[in-house]
């Protein structure tokens, strides 16, 4: 439950990243070992990461003394079978995949459903893996896999996929020879997977470039790791995001403003001041009322469609009106209905989405229909006047680190309720 807070004032640490640390956790496939992962962020994603590992073979823990470290441990007996009920949990579990066949030859993953956000295919997944020298058959809802000798490849992703890309690279890591994927991702998370295999004795270059160079190495040369996973960029957006809805200001510690410069870009243009300090980024927002703009999501280094339930829920209140085109997820505008029972004034068509700002939200019962909207209707509470009750915050703890605490800390006026 939200309340109208602000102005928004102190300091909020960001953990690490839900999208880097998932894929950390399946890189522990490719080698034998015991890993430690730190900044880890407590989501219940990492958990039920956690539980589709150990039905893989790799355990996990929480260190007791340190909560943000996870232990992991790689004996060898890896059984190439992701489950049905496992996947449909969490779609990243996808990103087994190119681990699998490398290591084992063989893989059964169950087939990934859609989202809440729509239809999420795997075609440049299943492609980028075949050149490499897989080959798949789709069985009852499984894709089972099967590579003799995984070779290097040269491959060009239609499409900038953070998911493929992760998949092929880590597959590329124990090929025969050389691959080159051109037209990679290039998020900070695809690179922190790229660092982190490179720790573990991969060899790969050109890493946060669109074209990635991998030379595969032997089985022998990977080992397990220490590695600390980035910072999370979409949890730092959404404190700042905060700030520019209750205006205030606030120290986003850990914040790393160059993995951001579209958001804290466009949120600049709006009226909001950032200033990078050594460990994070300082974001003050004054009384006078937001500015329109328009924005498109694309993939890094371009605005991220993670950020945009955040932009579209201030402009609901800034001067102007602004046009928000999602070009990665057509359907993602399922929580314009909600920002809509607050009061906002948005005509979506297809991938456009047309906010016209009104003065003040009003609070009202709204629910989350997935991670990134959940949180950007946590900031819609807190802007709208009186009371907003927001259910289905499951999906936030998905992927934010007591979101509510951290909020609180801020002078936000915000509580969970059973
Ligand atoms: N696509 C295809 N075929 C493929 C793969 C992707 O058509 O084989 C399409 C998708 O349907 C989508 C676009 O390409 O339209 C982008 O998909 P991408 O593969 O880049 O996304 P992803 O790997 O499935 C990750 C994040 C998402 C984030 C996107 C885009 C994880 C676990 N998920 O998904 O994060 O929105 O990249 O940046 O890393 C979230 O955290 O809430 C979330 C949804």
């Amino acid at each position: 439950m939200a309340r109208r807070s602000g102005p928004l004032s102190g300091e909020v640490t960001v953990p690490g990243a839900k999208n880097a640390v998932l894929k950390l956790m399946a890189a522990t496939l490719l080698a034998d070992g015991r890993y430690e992962l730190s900044n880890v962020p407590a989501i219940d994603d990492v958990a039920t990461m956690g539980d589709l590992l150990a039905a893989l073979g790799v355990t996990s823990h929480i260190d007791p003394q340190r909560r943000d470290v996870l232990v992991l441990e790689n004996h060898g007996s890896i059984v190439p079978e992701a489950p049905y009920d496992l996947v449909e949990r969490i779609r990243a579990s996808i990103v087994v995949l190119g681990p699998l066949l490398a290591r084992c030859g063989v893989a059964r993953v169950s087939m990934p459903g859609g989202d809440d956000f729509g239809k999420r295919p795997i075609d440049m997944h299943l492609k980028g893996l075949e050149a490499l020298g897989a080959t798949f058959e789709l069985r009852r809802g499984y894709i089972e896999a099967r590579a003799e000798a995984l070779h290097g490849a040269d491959i060009t992703l239609d499409f900038p996929s953070v998911g493929a890309t992760e998949n092929i690279v880590m597959a590329a890591v124990l090929a025969k020879g050389a691959t080159v994927i051109d037209n990679a991702a290039r998020e900070p998370e695809v690179a922190d997977l790229c660092h982190f295999l490179n720790a573990m004795g991969a060899c790969i270059e050109g890493i946060g470039s669109p074209t990635l160079y991998v030379h595969g190495v032997p089985q022998r040369d990977l080992q397990a790791a220490e590695h600390r996973v980035v910072v999370d960029r979409v949890q730092a957006a959404t404190y700042m995001a905060a700030v520019a809805a209750c205006q205030g200001e606030v120290v986003v510690r850990g914040a790393q403003a160059e993995h951001m410069e579209m958001f804290i870009r466009r949120l600049r243009e709006m009226g909001v001041q950032f200033t990078a300090q050594t460990d994070g980024v300082l974001v003050y927002a004054d009384d006078r009322r937001l500015r329109s703009l328009d924005v498109q999501t694309l993939p890094y280094p371009g605005f991220a469609t993670d950020y945009k339930p955040l932009i579209v829920t201030l402009l609901t209140v800034a001067d102007g009106v602004g046009i928000v085109t999602e070009n990665l997820y057509p359907g993602r505008f399922r929580y314009v209905e909600e920002l809509q029972r607050l009061g906002a004034d948005i005509r979506t068509d297809g991938h456009h989405a047309v906010v016209r700002g009104v003065a003040s939200l009003d609070g009202a019962p709204v629910r989350a229909p997935d991670i990134r909207a959940g949180a950007a209707l946590v900031v819609a509470g807190l802007m709208a006047n009186g009371e907003t009750v927001i259910s289905d915050v499951h999906h936030v703890d998905r992927g934010y680190d007591d979101l509510v605490g951290r909020l609180s800390s801020l002078g936000a006026d915000i509580e969970r309720v059973r």
